[in-house]
Protein backbone atom coordinates (compact mmCIF):
# COMPACT_ATOMS: atom_id res chain seq x y z
CA UNK A 1 0.00 0.00 0.00
CA UNK A 2 2.89 2.16 1.00
CA UNK A 3 4.49 1.49 -2.43
CA UNK A 4 1.54 2.29 -4.22
CA UNK A 5 0.96 5.64 -2.72
CA UNK A 6 4.53 6.15 -3.46
CA UNK A 7 4.59 5.15 -7.09
CA UNK A 8 1.58 7.40 -7.96
CA UNK A 9 3.02 10.10 -5.99
CA UNK A 10 6.15 9.67 -8.44
CA UNK A 11 4.01 10.11 -11.35
CA UNK A 12 2.35 12.87 -10.86
CA UNK A 13 5.32 14.80 -10.08
CA UNK A 14 7.34 13.61 -13.28
CA UNK A 15 6.58 15.96 -15.84
CA UNK A 16 4.33 14.53 -18.36
CA UNK A 17 7.45 14.56 -21.27
CA UNK A 18 9.08 11.99 -19.43
CA UNK A 19 5.61 9.88 -19.13
CA UNK A 20 4.61 10.80 -23.15
CA UNK A 21 8.44 10.71 -24.74
CA UNK A 22 9.48 8.79 -27.41
CA UNK A 23 6.37 8.21 -28.82
CA UNK A 24 7.52 6.03 -32.28
CA UNK A 25 3.84 5.20 -32.93
CA UNK A 26 3.54 6.25 -36.61
CA UNK A 27 6.72 4.34 -38.26
CA UNK A 28 5.95 1.23 -35.29
CA UNK A 29 2.86 1.29 -37.00
CA UNK A 30 3.74 2.00 -41.05
CA UNK A 31 6.89 -0.24 -40.35
CA UNK A 32 4.41 -3.42 -39.40
CA UNK A 33 1.96 -2.09 -42.89
CA UNK A 34 5.08 -2.46 -45.26
CA UNK A 35 6.02 -6.10 -43.83
CA UNK A 36 1.87 -7.14 -43.69
CA UNK A 37 2.30 -6.14 -47.41
CA UNK A 38 5.61 -8.04 -48.29
CA UNK A 39 3.48 -10.96 -46.75
CA UNK A 40 -0.05 -10.25 -48.87
CA UNK A 41 2.24 -9.80 -51.84
CA UNK A 42 3.91 -13.22 -51.31
CA UNK A 43 0.67 -15.11 -50.34
CA UNK A 44 -0.56 -13.73 -53.71
CA UNK A 45 2.44 -15.27 -55.59
CA UNK A 46 2.25 -18.58 -53.85
CA UNK A 47 -1.15 -19.15 -55.22
CA UNK A 48 -0.57 -17.63 -58.86
CA UNK A 49 2.80 -19.45 -59.60
CA UNK A 50 1.61 -22.23 -61.20
CA UNK A 51 -0.67 -20.24 -63.34
CA UNK A 52 1.14 -18.85 -66.42
CA UNK A 53 -2.78 -16.99 -67.21
CA UNK A 54 -1.98 -14.69 -64.46
CA UNK A 55 1.36 -12.79 -65.54
CA UNK A 56 0.29 -9.68 -64.52
CA UNK A 57 -1.15 -10.46 -60.99
CA UNK A 58 2.55 -11.76 -60.81
CA UNK A 59 4.45 -8.70 -62.09
CA UNK A 60 2.70 -6.47 -59.98
CA UNK A 61 3.32 -8.56 -56.67
CA UNK A 62 6.57 -8.57 -57.26
CA UNK A 63 6.79 -4.75 -58.56
CA UNK A 64 5.60 -4.35 -54.82
CA UNK A 65 7.85 -6.39 -52.95
CA UNK A 66 10.51 -4.67 -54.96
CA UNK A 67 9.30 -1.35 -53.26
CA UNK A 68 8.57 -2.87 -49.56
CA UNK A 69 11.95 -4.51 -49.27
CA UNK A 70 13.78 -0.95 -50.15
CA UNK A 71 11.65 0.60 -48.02
CA UNK A 72 12.52 -1.98 -45.12
CA UNK A 73 15.57 -0.12 -43.00
CA UNK A 74 14.05 3.28 -43.60
CA UNK A 75 11.24 2.00 -40.99
CA UNK A 76 13.87 1.38 -38.12
CA UNK A 77 15.21 4.45 -37.05
CA UNK A 78 17.30 4.20 -34.45
CA UNK A 79 15.18 5.42 -31.82
CA UNK A 80 12.66 2.99 -32.17
CA UNK A 81 15.43 0.33 -30.65
CA UNK A 82 14.16 0.68 -27.33
CA UNK A 83 10.39 -0.10 -28.20
CA UNK A 84 9.02 -3.06 -26.71
CA UNK A 85 6.01 -4.39 -28.42
CA UNK A 86 8.05 -5.33 -31.59
CA UNK A 87 9.71 -8.13 -32.98
CA UNK A 88 12.81 -6.64 -33.89
CA UNK A 89 15.70 -7.78 -32.12
CA UNK A 90 18.60 -5.15 -30.81
CA UNK A 91 21.48 -6.24 -33.06
CA UNK A 92 19.61 -5.04 -36.35
CA UNK A 93 21.09 -1.50 -34.93
CA UNK A 94 24.45 -3.11 -34.13
CA UNK A 95 24.96 -5.04 -37.69
CA UNK A 96 23.02 -1.89 -39.69
CA UNK A 97 24.40 -2.61 -42.62
CA UNK A 98 24.33 -5.73 -43.04
CA UNK A 99 20.81 -5.64 -42.07
CA UNK A 100 20.29 -3.04 -44.97
CA UNK A 101 22.20 -5.73 -47.17
CA UNK A 102 19.57 -8.14 -46.18
CA UNK A 103 16.70 -5.84 -47.38
CA UNK A 104 18.46 -4.90 -50.92
CA UNK A 105 19.03 -8.64 -51.41
CA UNK A 106 15.45 -8.95 -51.29
CA UNK A 107 14.59 -6.41 -53.53
CA UNK A 108 17.37 -7.37 -55.84
CA UNK A 109 15.68 -11.14 -55.88
CA UNK A 110 12.13 -9.34 -56.83
CA UNK A 111 13.81 -7.99 -59.96
CA UNK A 112 14.80 -11.09 -60.84
CA UNK A 113 11.63 -12.40 -59.90
CA UNK A 114 9.60 -9.68 -61.81
CA UNK A 115 11.77 -10.74 -65.37
CA UNK A 116 11.61 -13.83 -65.50
CA UNK A 117 7.80 -13.21 -65.28
CA UNK A 118 7.76 -10.70 -67.96
CA UNK A 119 10.34 -13.03 -69.95
CA UNK A 120 7.37 -16.19 -69.71
CA UNK A 121 9.95 -18.86 -67.38
CA UNK A 122 7.49 -19.87 -65.59
CA UNK A 123 10.44 -22.50 -64.08
CA UNK A 124 12.27 -19.47 -63.18
CA UNK A 125 9.53 -17.81 -61.59
CA UNK A 126 9.08 -20.98 -59.63
CA UNK A 127 12.19 -20.61 -58.53
CA UNK A 128 12.85 -16.85 -57.94
CA UNK A 129 9.60 -17.02 -55.29
CA UNK A 130 11.30 -19.45 -53.87
CA UNK A 131 14.44 -17.59 -53.64
CA UNK A 132 12.68 -14.42 -52.28
CA UNK A 133 10.99 -16.66 -49.80
CA UNK A 134 14.72 -17.74 -48.57
CA UNK A 135 15.59 -13.82 -48.47
CA UNK A 136 12.60 -13.00 -45.85
CA UNK A 137 13.69 -16.23 -43.91
CA UNK A 138 17.32 -15.32 -43.77
CA UNK A 139 16.67 -11.60 -42.19
CA UNK A 140 14.07 -13.26 -39.97
CA UNK A 141 16.62 -15.66 -38.65
CA UNK A 142 19.08 -13.25 -37.84
CA UNK A 143 16.39 -10.29 -36.88
CA UNK A 144 13.36 -11.25 -35.49
CA UNK A 145 12.50 -12.66 -32.24
CA UNK A 146 9.75 -14.98 -32.17
CA UNK A 147 8.56 -16.99 -29.09
CA UNK A 148 6.31 -19.45 -28.11
CA UNK A 149 7.66 -20.47 -24.79
CA UNK A 150 5.50 -23.40 -23.81
CA UNK A 151 8.10 -22.96 -20.58
CA UNK A 152 7.76 -26.62 -19.09
CA UNK A 153 7.79 -26.09 -15.17
CA UNK A 154 8.94 -27.69 -12.94
CA UNK A 155 8.75 -27.92 -8.58
CA UNK A 156 6.74 -26.44 -6.28
CA UNK A 157 4.44 -23.47 -5.80
CA UNK A 158 6.75 -20.64 -4.98
CA UNK A 159 5.28 -16.93 -4.09
CA UNK A 160 7.11 -13.73 -3.96
CA UNK A 161 8.43 -12.62 -0.57
CA UNK A 162 7.13 -9.29 0.63
CA UNK A 163 10.78 -7.73 0.54
CA UNK A 164 10.87 -8.73 -3.45
CA UNK A 165 7.76 -7.01 -4.32
CA UNK A 166 9.55 -3.64 -4.64
CA UNK A 167 11.07 -4.93 -7.56
CA UNK A 168 8.03 -5.92 -9.47
CA UNK A 169 6.33 -2.01 -8.41
CA UNK A 170 9.35 -0.78 -9.66
CA UNK A 171 10.23 -2.95 -13.21
CA UNK A 172 6.25 -2.39 -13.61
CA UNK A 173 6.79 1.16 -13.25
CA UNK A 174 9.98 1.32 -15.48
CA UNK A 175 7.52 -0.62 -18.35
CA UNK A 176 5.05 1.70 -17.86
CA UNK A 177 7.41 4.79 -18.43
CA UNK A 178 9.09 2.93 -21.50
CA UNK A 179 5.76 1.18 -22.73
CA UNK A 180 2.72 3.38 -21.66
CA UNK A 181 0.46 1.97 -24.53
CA UNK A 182 0.70 -1.21 -24.33
CA UNK A 183 0.56 -1.23 -20.25
CA UNK A 184 -2.34 0.89 -19.87
CA UNK A 185 -2.69 1.58 -15.85
CA UNK A 186 -0.06 3.12 -13.66
CA UNK A 187 -0.31 0.70 -10.77
CA UNK A 188 -0.42 -2.78 -10.79
CA UNK A 189 -3.85 -4.24 -10.18
CA UNK A 190 -4.26 -4.92 -6.60
CA UNK A 191 -5.14 -8.33 -4.52
CA UNK A 192 -8.78 -7.10 -3.84
CA UNK A 193 -9.84 -6.64 -7.24
CA UNK A 194 -7.51 -10.47 -8.13
CA UNK A 195 -9.68 -11.85 -5.28
CA UNK A 196 -13.34 -10.55 -6.65
CA UNK A 197 -12.54 -11.51 -10.64
CA UNK A 198 -11.53 -15.33 -8.68
CA UNK A 199 -15.17 -15.24 -7.28
CA UNK A 200 -16.78 -16.17 -10.88
CA UNK A 201 -14.66 -19.13 -11.26
CA UNK A 202 -15.94 -22.57 -10.81
CA UNK A 203 -12.36 -23.52 -9.36
CA UNK A 204 -13.72 -27.50 -8.31
CA UNK A 205 -13.92 -28.47 -11.59
CA UNK A 206 -12.27 -25.78 -13.78
CA UNK A 207 -9.31 -27.58 -15.87
CA UNK A 208 -7.96 -24.82 -18.17
CA UNK A 209 -7.30 -21.31 -17.70
CA UNK A 210 -6.13 -18.68 -19.59
CA UNK A 211 -5.17 -15.49 -17.87
CA UNK A 212 -4.04 -12.51 -20.65
CA UNK A 213 -1.44 -9.21 -19.94
CA UNK A 214 -1.06 -11.24 -16.45
CA UNK A 215 2.18 -7.99 -16.03
CA UNK A 216 3.43 -8.42 -12.96
CA UNK A 217 1.37 -11.73 -11.88
CA UNK A 218 -0.89 -10.15 -9.15
CA UNK A 219 -4.10 -12.05 -10.64
CA UNK A 220 -1.45 -15.32 -11.79
CA UNK A 221 -1.03 -15.99 -7.82
CA UNK A 222 -4.58 -15.95 -6.76
CA UNK A 223 -5.32 -18.02 -9.82
CA UNK A 224 -2.76 -20.43 -8.49
CA UNK A 225 -3.55 -20.55 -4.99
CA UNK A 226 -7.41 -21.23 -5.95
CA UNK A 227 -6.47 -23.77 -8.66
CA UNK A 228 -7.47 -27.46 -8.89
CA UNK A 229 -3.17 -29.50 -8.76
CA UNK A 230 -4.86 -31.14 -12.25
CA UNK A 231 -5.95 -27.23 -14.09
CA UNK A 232 -3.53 -25.70 -16.08
CA UNK A 233 -3.15 -21.87 -16.74
CA UNK A 234 -1.32 -20.65 -19.79
CA UNK A 235 0.23 -16.93 -19.26
CA UNK A 236 -0.29 -14.93 -22.73
CA UNK A 237 1.81 -11.45 -21.89
CA UNK A 238 3.35 -9.60 -24.33
CA UNK A 239 5.74 -7.68 -22.96
CA UNK A 240 9.21 -9.46 -22.68
CA UNK A 241 10.49 -8.26 -19.41
CA UNK A 242 7.30 -9.17 -17.65
CA UNK A 243 7.77 -12.92 -19.16
CA UNK A 244 11.06 -12.76 -18.02
CA UNK A 245 9.92 -11.76 -14.24
CA UNK A 246 6.97 -14.31 -14.24
CA UNK A 247 9.22 -16.69 -15.70
CA UNK A 248 12.33 -16.49 -13.19
CA UNK A 249 9.27 -16.59 -9.90
CA UNK A 250 5.89 -18.67 -10.88
CA UNK A 251 7.73 -21.58 -10.71
CA UNK A 252 4.93 -24.07 -10.63
CA UNK A 253 4.15 -26.82 -12.94
CA UNK A 254 0.05 -26.05 -13.78
CA UNK A 255 1.77 -22.70 -15.65
CA UNK A 256 3.26 -22.09 -19.14
CA UNK A 257 4.28 -19.14 -20.43
CA UNK A 258 3.67 -17.29 -23.31
CA UNK A 259 5.21 -14.11 -25.13
CA UNK A 260 2.51 -13.43 -27.44
CA UNK A 261 -0.41 -10.57 -28.30
CA UNK A 262 -3.59 -11.43 -27.04
CA UNK A 263 -4.97 -11.94 -30.63
CA UNK A 264 -2.67 -14.73 -30.66
CA UNK A 265 -4.35 -17.00 -28.35
CA UNK A 266 -6.53 -18.81 -30.96
CA UNK A 267 -2.78 -20.06 -32.47
CA UNK A 268 -2.05 -20.54 -28.31
CA UNK A 269 -5.02 -22.83 -27.68
CA UNK A 270 -4.40 -24.65 -31.18
CA UNK A 271 -0.48 -25.10 -29.96
CA UNK A 272 -1.91 -26.42 -26.67
CA UNK A 273 -4.83 -28.69 -28.37
CA UNK A 274 -7.15 -26.91 -26.03
CA UNK A 275 -9.66 -24.77 -28.19
CA UNK A 276 -12.81 -25.04 -27.65
CA UNK A 277 -12.06 -26.05 -23.88
CA UNK A 278 -11.27 -23.36 -21.50
CA UNK A 279 -13.58 -22.86 -18.62
CA UNK A 280 -12.18 -19.61 -17.84
CA UNK A 281 -10.41 -16.53 -19.66
CA UNK A 282 -9.22 -13.95 -17.32
CA UNK A 283 -7.48 -10.75 -18.75
CA UNK A 284 -5.97 -7.12 -17.63
CA UNK A 285 -5.66 -6.10 -20.62
CA UNK A 286 -6.12 -2.35 -21.32
CA UNK A 287 -9.22 -2.73 -23.14
CA UNK A 288 -9.72 1.37 -22.95
CA UNK A 289 -6.15 1.44 -25.04
CA UNK A 290 -6.88 -1.15 -27.72
CA UNK A 291 -8.19 -0.21 -30.94
CA UNK A 292 -11.83 -1.44 -31.34
CA UNK A 293 -11.01 -3.52 -34.61
CA UNK A 294 -8.39 -5.55 -32.05
CA UNK A 295 -10.33 -5.39 -29.03
CA UNK A 296 -13.17 -7.23 -31.37
CA UNK A 297 -10.52 -10.30 -32.85
CA UNK A 298 -9.25 -10.54 -29.10
CA UNK A 299 -13.36 -11.24 -28.24
CA UNK A 300 -13.64 -13.07 -30.85
CA UNK A 301 -11.17 -15.33 -30.18
CA UNK A 302 -11.74 -15.87 -26.36
CA UNK A 303 -15.20 -16.76 -27.29
CA UNK A 304 -13.86 -19.30 -30.02
CA UNK A 305 -11.82 -20.45 -27.06
CA UNK A 306 -14.02 -21.00 -24.16
CA UNK A 307 -15.85 -24.21 -23.56
CA UNK A 308 -19.95 -23.61 -23.61
CA UNK A 309 -20.62 -22.06 -20.22
CA UNK A 310 -17.20 -21.07 -19.45
CA UNK A 311 -16.39 -17.29 -18.70
CA UNK A 312 -14.87 -14.54 -19.76
CA UNK A 313 -13.48 -11.98 -17.27
CA UNK A 314 -12.31 -8.76 -17.34
CA UNK A 315 -11.57 -5.42 -15.36
CA UNK A 316 -11.76 -2.50 -16.60
CA UNK A 317 -11.85 1.19 -15.77
CA UNK A 318 -14.72 2.48 -17.58
CA UNK A 319 -17.68 0.61 -19.24
CA UNK A 320 -16.51 1.52 -22.35
CA UNK A 321 -16.24 -2.23 -23.40
CA UNK A 322 -19.55 -2.93 -22.53
CA UNK A 323 -21.05 -3.07 -25.94
CA UNK A 324 -18.26 -4.45 -27.90
CA UNK A 325 -18.21 -7.80 -24.64
CA UNK A 326 -22.47 -7.49 -25.54
CA UNK A 327 -21.74 -8.67 -29.03
CA UNK A 328 -19.64 -11.70 -28.62
CA UNK A 329 -21.16 -13.03 -25.82
CA UNK A 330 -25.00 -14.23 -24.72
CA UNK A 331 -24.53 -12.95 -21.16
CA UNK A 332 -22.92 -10.28 -19.08
CA UNK A 333 -22.56 -9.18 -15.71
CA UNK A 334 -20.63 -6.26 -14.45
CA UNK A 335 -19.23 -6.02 -11.41
CA UNK A 336 -17.56 -3.00 -8.93
CA UNK A 337 -14.57 -2.98 -7.30
CA UNK A 338 -14.18 -0.29 -5.13
CA UNK A 339 -11.28 -1.16 -3.23
CA UNK A 340 -8.87 -1.43 -6.39
CA UNK A 341 -7.09 2.22 -7.16
CA UNK A 342 -8.67 3.32 -9.01
CA UNK A 343 -12.14 1.44 -8.98
CA UNK A 344 -12.79 -1.07 -11.09
CA UNK A 345 -15.49 -2.41 -13.19
CA UNK A 346 -15.39 -6.33 -13.77
CA UNK A 347 -17.47 -8.07 -16.65
CA UNK A 348 -18.06 -11.54 -16.24
CA UNK A 349 -19.24 -12.89 -19.52
CA UNK A 350 -20.77 -16.32 -20.55
CA UNK A 351 -19.88 -18.05 -23.65
CA UNK A 352 -23.51 -20.03 -24.18
CA UNK A 353 -22.84 -21.53 -27.63
CA UNK A 354 -26.10 -22.66 -27.94
CA UNK A 355 -27.62 -19.28 -27.65
C1 LIG B 1 15.98 -6.98 -43.86
C2 LIG B 1 15.29 -7.86 -42.97
C3 LIG B 1 13.94 -8.42 -43.32
C4 LIG B 1 13.51 -8.91 -44.53
C5 LIG B 1 14.29 -9.03 -45.83
C6 LIG B 1 12.15 -9.33 -44.33
N1 LIG B 1 11.76 -9.09 -43.04
FE1 LIG B 1 9.94 -9.47 -42.24
N2 LIG B 1 10.52 -8.65 -40.49
C7 LIG B 1 11.78 -8.21 -40.20
C8 LIG B 1 11.82 -7.73 -38.84
C9 LIG B 1 13.02 -7.18 -38.12
C10 LIG B 1 10.52 -7.88 -38.34
C11 LIG B 1 10.02 -7.50 -36.93
C12 LIG B 1 9.51 -6.10 -36.98
C13 LIG B 1 8.89 -5.65 -35.68
O1 LIG B 1 8.21 -6.44 -35.00
O2 LIG B 1 9.06 -4.48 -35.33
C14 LIG B 1 9.73 -8.46 -39.41
C15 LIG B 1 8.39 -8.73 -39.30
C16 LIG B 1 7.63 -9.29 -40.28
C17 LIG B 1 6.22 -9.55 -40.17
C18 LIG B 1 5.34 -9.25 -38.96
C19 LIG B 1 4.77 -7.88 -39.11
C20 LIG B 1 3.84 -7.52 -37.98
O3 LIG B 1 4.27 -6.78 -37.09
O4 LIG B 1 2.70 -8.00 -37.98
C21 LIG B 1 5.83 -10.14 -41.34
C22 LIG B 1 4.43 -10.62 -41.71
C23 LIG B 1 7.00 -10.21 -42.19
N3 LIG B 1 8.06 -9.68 -41.52
C24 LIG B 1 7.00 -10.75 -43.45
C25 LIG B 1 8.09 -10.72 -44.31
C26 LIG B 1 8.10 -11.30 -45.63
C27 LIG B 1 6.94 -12.03 -46.27
C28 LIG B 1 9.33 -11.05 -46.15
C29 LIG B 1 9.86 -11.42 -47.48
C30 LIG B 1 9.08 -11.16 -48.66
C31 LIG B 1 10.09 -10.33 -45.13
N4 LIG B 1 9.31 -10.16 -44.03
C32 LIG B 1 11.39 -9.91 -45.31
C33 LIG B 1 12.86 -8.20 -41.04
C34 LIG B 1 12.82 -8.55 -42.38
Amino acid sequence: MMMKKLILALAIALPAAVLFAADNGAVMRDREANFKNLKKQMDIIKSAVQDAGKKQQLADAGSQIIKSAKAIPGFFPAGTKDEMDTEAKPNIWANFADFEKKAATLAMSAEEFVNAVNAGDMQKVASGFQTMGGDCKSCHKEYRERYLLPAGMRGREKYIPAERKVIYYRSFFTEFVRNRRQIGSLVPSSRFLAKKMCTGIDFHTARGIIELGPGTGVMTRELLRRMHSDCRLILIELNPVFCQLLKNEIRDSRVSIVNMPAQTIGDVCAHYGITGRVDAVVSSLPLAVIPEAEADDIFAAVQNALSSGGKYIQYQYSLKSKAGIRRFFSELRIKFCAANIPPAFIYVASNNKSV
